[in-house]
């Protein structure tokens, strides 16, 4: 939530830090803001709203620098509004700071402050930042930062400048990312690699409690104590083209047809058709441990714990253990029972969900495996976890998760043959068959993505419905609440995700001709009793679209509309039931003129609790 931008170089620094924060700006979009030094004076321009209102407000009034930091913000402390949006000052209007995060104990300090004669114009935790820095610098910012930040409990990302010290920006850490980029004469704080890309691919991953003083000439970095450190340089895989649109009419869009080569992506070099083996030596954590793996926890938040639901399904059936799937946020605060021959696996796209990390790192006091599955390399849960498992999604600007979900879900169907195999509970003509029907799923999502017609035709139908009852079982059930959640978030419609078998308990009483349902009715061990779950709608004159099998007839005669899928294999049919909900609910949001990419009161990576 919220990011940050810092730039030092020749380009022009307005359109760098303007371009940074459209690459940022799926982390919060409620108001925005830059500041750039020009000569001894600091210029700053902020504005409530998208940053297209900040490119529109600079266009109309131009602000100039040689250096500054830029901000868009996902409010927590203060209405968004131009007072709150960052960057804040200090005082003296010679310091600015920009911020991700929360300060916990803002308001004792901003007493202190006050006390102490400093003024304050925000509502927002951000701005004692700005004045305890201002409260103990003398010489040197890097000194005041260091010291300011001690006074501070919670969590931060920030980058601060200050016209007494020019070329010069002060950025720390503790908690949200923060990432360095190392152009060629030219350096760049961010909360993310994206905006860097396309300036460079050498990358420094500010670790917690560590200062990065970033000036023309290089990049120095420090402990909190003022120890100077060496940090060792990454070189970033991702392409500037991963971050651009390329022709979609929004992001979302381009990364729903992504999803087949994400899978591919996420399968190469990992699974060996000739032996009929899964090679996943890469995850850090042996064999030998994994072989006495007893049972697994999976947690993560969102998107990821639909995943992490499927997860269970194919854990389940190909390695007999039992799995449990949690919410990070409930898990972290229970009194939770962990043995060290559990598993814990944490899914997160972004790697840096402040929930799933807090709960990574209450589980691992006891001692269990602990097992990452990210998107984001480096990432903190990706660093924290014993082993990580990387997806292969590349960079999802969507705000809605799309392919990094296809990616985890994928991730977890070579990890559950992996532990199968391992455990030694299929044989290598079973693994081979799995490994052969996984392999060709990725051109059956693509059959799927040819034939969009149907669907949008069908969108228009149903977009000025208010209510959508979407309904799976077994491996479908979480499809279900994965699909509800999809249209909800992006087109702001009601929508319910329920097993089918639950229906009878309760939320039949919601069915009449306004509250269509979208069904999940793949041929696997439920079809039958999806078939009753439906015929009670039906009696009930519900309207009932069904994601089927194209060559299964008989559901003709059960439902209204069917939506053909090629058939799969049952444990891999998530792949392909998720594209037409996925689908469903982009063109729906788009034919009702909503934000697709950024909907309202959402962020991508949610770093606060
Ligand atoms: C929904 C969505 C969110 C995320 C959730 C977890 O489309 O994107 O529900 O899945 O915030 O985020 P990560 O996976 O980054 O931990």
């Amino acid at each position: 939530m919220c990011g940050i931008i810092g730039y030092i170089g020749s380009k022009n620094v307005v359109s760098v830090l303007l371009d940074g924060l459209k690459k940022l700006e799926y982390r919060g979009y409620d108001s925005a803001g830059i500041a750039v030094v020009n000569g001894n004076r600091i210029q700053v321009r902020r504005v409530k709203g998208k940053i297209s209102s900040l490119e529109k407000s600079l266009q109309e009034k131009p602000i100039r620098g040689s250096y500054g930091v830029g901000h868009t913000r996902w409010a927590t402390h203060g209405r968004p509004s131009e007072d709150n949006a960052h960057p804040h000052r200090d005082c003296t209007g010679t310091l600015v700071v920009v911020h991700n995060g929360i300060i916990e104990n803002y308001l004792s300090l901003k007493e202190k402050l006050n006390k102490e004669g400093h003024r304050f114009r925000t509502e927002t935790d951000t701005e004692v930042i700005a004045h305890l820095i201002e409260k103990y610098y003398n010489s040197s910012l890097e000194k005041a930062v260091q010291k300011a930040i001690k006074r501070l409990e919670g969590a931060f990302a920030i980058a601060v400048l200050s016209t007494k010290e020019s070329g010069k920006i002060v950025a720390a850490k503790v908690g949200p990312p923060a990432v360095v980029g190392l152009g060629k004469k030219e350096f760049f704080i961010s909360s993310d690699i994206n905006p860097l890309l396309s300036h460079t691919q050498k990358v420094v991953f500010l670790e917690d409690k560590e200062i990065v003083v970033i000036k023309g000439d290089g990049a120095k970095f420090f402990d909190f104590e003022g120890k100077s450190l060496e940090k060792k340089a990454d070189h970033i895989s991702w392409s500037p083209l991963m971050v651009e649109k390329r022709g979609f009419k929004h992001f979302m869009l381009k990364e729903i047809f992504e999803q087949p080569q994400v899978v591919r992506d996420t399968l190469n070099g990992r699974m060996s058709l000739d032996s009929g083996k899964v090679l996943l030596d890469e995850i850090g954590i042996s064999p030998q441990i994994l072989k006495n793996i007893k049972k697994v926890i999976i947690i993560a938040c969102g998107t990821s714990y639909h995943a992490g639901l499927v997860g269970k399904y194919l854990i389940e059936s190909l390695v007999q253990i039992p799995v449990d799937v949690e919410f990070a946020s409930e898990y972290r605060y229970r009194d939770f029972i962990l043995d060290k021959e559990d598993l814990v696996i944490v899914i997160s796209q972004s790697g840096e969900t402040a929930d799933s990390l807090a709960a990574l790192r209450a589980v691992k006091k006891k001692k269990p495996s602990s097992l990452a599955i990210c998107n984001v390399v480096n990432s903190s849960i990706s660093r924290e976890a014993e082993g990580v498992l990387y997806t292969h999604a590349g960079p999802e600007i969507g705000v809605a998760a799309t392919k990094t979900f296809s990616a985890q879900m994928a991730a977890l169907a070579l990890f559950s043959l992996y532990l199968a195999q391992i455990k030694r509970r299929i044989n290598r003509k079973e693994s081979l068959s799995y490994l052969q029907d996984l392999q060709r799923v990725p051109h059956k999502m693509e059959k799927i993505l040819n034939q969009t017609d149907f669907l949008q035709k069908l969108s228009l139908q149903f977009s000025s419905f208010s209510h959508f009852l979407y309904l799976g079982r077994w491996i479908n059930f979480p499809i279900a609440l994965e699909g509800a959640l999809k249209l909800k978030e992006i087109s702001y419609i009601h929508a319910e995700g329920y097993p089918g078998g639950e229906m009878k308990h309760g939320p039949i009483a919601l069915i009449d001709e306004k509250m269509p349902t979208l069904a999940i009715v793949p041929k696997d061990r439920v079809y039958e009793k999806m078939l009753s779950n439906l015929s009670e709608i039906k009696t009930r004159i519900g309207y009932i679209l069904a994601v089927a099998f194209e060559n299964d007839k008989e559901i003709h005669k059960k439902v209204d509309i069917v939506i053909p899928i090629p058939s799969v294999n049952p444990l891999f049919t998530p792949f392909l039931t998720t594209l037409p909900l996925q689908l469903f609910a982009y063109y729906i949001a788009s034919i009702r003129g909503a934000d697709v990419d950024q909907p309202r009161n959402l962020a991508k990576s949610v770093t606060v609790e």
